[in-house]
């Protein structure tokens, strides 16, 4: 299984990619974002690079992308959560994965309204230690402010402000139809429902995988 979760900022791809794992063994989740905030958190000299396009809300260079991507990309079975998100992206994963012998099964676009993602996003809140999300209405903790798994302090990212999350949505228009379109031309693609609640989302990811189309 070698499947791309596509999608707008607050889409649920990593909440969707978290249940994927869960429920089919022997898949990893690769998640160009988190990967990203751990090298900002570590304050290295490629964290401090990334920081400043990730909290202005806009994409960190395709080479710098396409470097990390291929350090990080197995030969077994995965799903890849945010990337690719351009045409030129689309390109240079091709590129790693026909290095690697590999081939892509699926991309799965979970489409999102406006509205959705202005909801979701303005209500995430993460873990400060394990990186768990949850979401102040939908996905609430137990207690509030405190993670489930591992009791650390439930923080807003810098980037789910509104201001930044605008622009996110902005940028993702940009791209979008065209890299949607990359992936139809090729018969890779298959459009998701997002804005369901989370599980009717798995449920329809699960259907699509199951047809034996993924
Ligand atoms: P990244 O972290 O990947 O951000 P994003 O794509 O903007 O996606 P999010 O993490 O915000 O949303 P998500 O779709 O994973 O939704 P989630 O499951 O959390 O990237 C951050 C930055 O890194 C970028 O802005 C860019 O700078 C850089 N970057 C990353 N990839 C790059 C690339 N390829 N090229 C260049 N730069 C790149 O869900 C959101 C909330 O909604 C949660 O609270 C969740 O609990 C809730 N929720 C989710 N699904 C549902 C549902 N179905 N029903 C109800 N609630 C739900």
């Amino acid at each position: 299984m070698k499947i791309i979760l596509i999608g707008a900022p607050g889409a649920g791809k990593g909440t969707l990619a978290h249940k994927m794992i869960e429920r089919f063994k022997d898949v990893r989740q690769i998640s160009l974002g988190d990967i990203f905030r751990r090298e900002v958190k570590k304050d290295s000299d490629l964290g401090r690079k990334l920081k400043k396009y990730m909290d202005a809300g806009v994409l960190v260079p395709d080479e710098t992308a396409a470097l990390v991507i291929e350090e990080h990309i197995p030969c077994n079975n995965f799903i890849l959560d945010g990337y690719p998100r351009t045409v030129a992206q689309a390109g240079a994963l091709d590129e790693i994965m026909e290095k690697k012998g590999i081939g892509l099964d699926k991309a799965l676009y979970l489409d999102v309204s406006e509205s959705t993602v202005e909801k979701r996003l303005s209500g995430r809140r993460v873990c400060r230690n394990c990186h768990k999300n949850y979401h102040i209405k939908n996905m609430p903790p137990k207690r509030e402010g405190i993670c489930d798994i591992c009791g650390g302090e439930l923080i807003q990212r810098e980037d789910d402000k509104p201001e930044v999350i605008r622009r996110r949505w902005e940028v993702f228009q940009k791209e979008n139809s065209l890299l949607v379109d990359y992936y139809r031309a090729r018969k890779k693609l298959s459009v998701i429902n997002a804005d369901k609640e989370a599980d009717e989302v798995m449920k329809e990811i699960v259907s699509v995988i199951k047809d034996g189309t993924a």
